[in-house]
C-alpha cells in the first residue's frame, strides 16, 4: 500500500538529495525538510479528542491530538528522519533498530534493538531507503514481535523490489515515500537513487 508525496516541494527536495555534488551539511538539511513533509502526511489521520477552550471572545469546542506516536529509526540513516517528528509532536517516544546491509550480499544484519512500550500509539518505522526491502521486513518483524501489529513504514526513496518485499510480508502495511524509483542495480543500490544515504549524511 504505497502512498507517495505528490507535493512539488517534495520533488524539488529529492532532486537536490540525488545531486552527487550536494555536501553533507546541505544533505542533512534536505533530509530534515523531506522528513517534515512525510511526518505531516503520515499523521494526517492521527486520533483527536474534543476540548473546551476559552478564547478571548468565547468558549470554543476545540480538538487536540489524542494519539501519541512512536518513531523507530533504522540505524544509522534513519536517525536523519527523527527530528521533524520530535519537533512537531508533543508526545513522541523513540525506539531504535540497528540493521546493516552486508556490502557483498546486501542482506541486513541486526545489531541493536531497543523499543519503548507501544500501547495504542502510532508506530512509524523510519528509514530513508527501501531497496531490496530486507531491512524493512526485519524492522517490521521486530516491532511486531514487540507488540505492534500495524506499523507504518516511512521512507524517502523506494524501489519496486522493496515495495514488493514488504507487500509479500503483508499487503496491508502502509508505506509512505517521497519517491518511487526505477529499479536496483547489480549491487542492490537504487537507480536513479541518491547513493548510500548513511554515507552521504555522515560524510563517510
Ligand atoms: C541502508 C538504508 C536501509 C537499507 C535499505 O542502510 O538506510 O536501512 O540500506 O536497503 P535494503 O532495503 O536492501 O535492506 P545500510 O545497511 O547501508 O546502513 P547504514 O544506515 O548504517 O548506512
Ligand atoms: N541503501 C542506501 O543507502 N542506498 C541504496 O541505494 C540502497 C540501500
Amino acid at each position: 500500500m504505497l502512498q507517495l508525496l505528490g507535493h512539488p516541494l517534495a520533488t524539488h527536495i529529492v532532486t537536490h538529495l540525488r545531486d552527487s555534488t550536494t555536501k553533507p551539511a546541505t544533505f542533512r538539511t534536505l533530509a530534515y525538510q523531506i522528513s517534515l513533509l512525510l511526518a505531516l502526511e503520515v499523521t494526517r489521520d492521527l486520533g483527536m479528542r474534543e476540548v473546551d477552550v476559552q478564547t478571548p471572545l468565547e468558549l470554543h469546542k476545540g480538538r487536540v491530538l489524542a494519539q501519541s506516536i512512536v518513531v523507530v529509526p533504522v540505524l544509522r540513516a534513519g536517525i536523519a528522519m527523527v527530528q521533524p517528528f520530535t519537533d512537531l509532536f508533543p508526545d513522541v517516544s523513540v525506539g531504535y533498530i540497528g540493521l546493516e546491509r552486508d556490502h557483498t550480499t546486501a542482506i541486513a544484519r541486526s545489531y541493536y534493538c531497543k523499543l519503548p512500550s507501544f500501547d495504542s500509539k502510532r508506530v512509524l518505522i523510519v528509514d530513508p531507503m527501501l531497496a531490496t526491502g530486507g531491512s524493512a521486513v526485519q524492522a517490521i518483524n521486530l516491532v511486531r514481535a514487540h507488540g505492534c501489529s500495524n506499523p507504518i513504514l516511512v521512507c524517502i526513496v523506494s524501489a519496486p523490489e522493496g515495495i514488493s518485499a514488504v507487500e509479500a510480508l503483508d499487503p496491508n502495511i502502509p508505506i509512505f515515500a517521497a519517491a518511487l524509483d526505477r529499479e536496483l542495480n547489480s549491487r542492490k543500490y537504487i537507480l536513479p537513487g541518491l547513493g548510500d544515504f548513511g554515507d552521504r549524511l555522515y560524510g563517510t
